[in-house]
């Protein structure tokens, strides 16, 4: 039975650049809720932007990217057992499939809605799917059920205290622990970010969805983690949380960093 620890309520007040983050990146930060993670936004809405995150992924091919990373972790085990939290439309899930032949994977996201969507495509008949309705922060599975976990473009939609929960849930059901997320900006970078937001989503997505994707691409910059929040949101869920981080996936797309978490045997 993996022991879980009692987290330090102190890192809820942890920056979002981590403890040793500069005057400037501490302002650039904001507790404001992405459209995604807001009650009262309609679905229609929500959906836009994660249209939006499909085709980003498509065309910069980082759903292949960030599959290809994910199965490098499990390239030891012959039919890996994994579970994507936050999956949105299941794309990276998808990927994971076509490229290993044995591979299983439990393809979830909290959002009910997003999740019939998954249902309703090619994963929702797929023999090596399954799909469901998971909170990355209180996972429904026993411990060990998966050789590995994988949060893509998700892990700044939770807040520290949180976030290290789903840490500690997500070590607990697999292995590894795989995130994937925004490289925290540089305030220089952050403040050209809206330009090339509206630049780019004015190319790829109907007038529609403009101000959904912009107002949500700039509150996960704002929000995303540094690498030593990552590090220390680990060691507060076990003081002996094992993190690695990835060499940077290569290509196009948003900037990311991939860190593994993992506990000790
Ligand atoms: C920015 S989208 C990323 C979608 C997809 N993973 C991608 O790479 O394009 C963030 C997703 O995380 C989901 N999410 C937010 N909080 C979550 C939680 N506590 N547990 C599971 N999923 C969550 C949202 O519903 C949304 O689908």
């Amino acid at each position: 039975m993996t022991e879980i620890h009692a987290i330090d309520p102190e890192i809820a007040g942890m920056p979002r650049g981590g403890w040793d983050a500069s005057w400037l990146d501490r302002r650039l930060q904001t507790d404001e809720l992405e459209y995604l993670d807001r009650d009262d936004v309609s679905d229609e809405v929500k959906q836009k932007v994660v249209t939006m995150l499909d085709r980003m992924g498509e065309l910069t091919h980082q759903h292949d990217t960030f599959a290809r990373v994910a199965l490098d972790l499990v390239s030891d085990i012959p039919d890996p057992r994994i579970l994507e939290l936050g999956a949105g439309h299941g794309k990276l899930s998808a990927k994971i499939l076509e490229l290993h032949p044995t591979a299983t994977v439990t393809v979830s996201d909290v959002n009910p809605n997003s999740v019939a969507n998954i249902a309703g495509g090619p994963l929702g008949s797929h023999p090596r799917a399954r799909i469901q309705v998971v909170d990355a922060t209180d996972i429904d599975s026993q411990d060990d059920t998966y050789d590995l976990v994988v949060f893509a473009l998700a892990f700044h939609h939770l807040p520290p205290l949180i976030a290290s929960r789903a840490i500690a849930e997500a070590t607990r059901v697999g292995t590894r622990f795989l995130v994937v997320d925004l490289r925290r900006l540089s305030p220089v970078e952050l403040a050209l970010t809206p330009l090339q937001m509206v630049s780019v989503n004015l190319v790829f997505q109907p007038l529609s969805s403009l101000w959904p994707c912009v107002h949500d691409g700039f509150i996960s910059a704002l929000r995303a983690y540094s690498i030593s929040a990552l590090t220390t949101l680990g060691q507060a869920a076990d003081p002996d949380m094992s993190v690695t981080v990835l060499p940077k996936p290569a290509g196009y797309g948003p900037p990311v960093n991939a860190v593994v978490f993992s506990r000790q045997p």
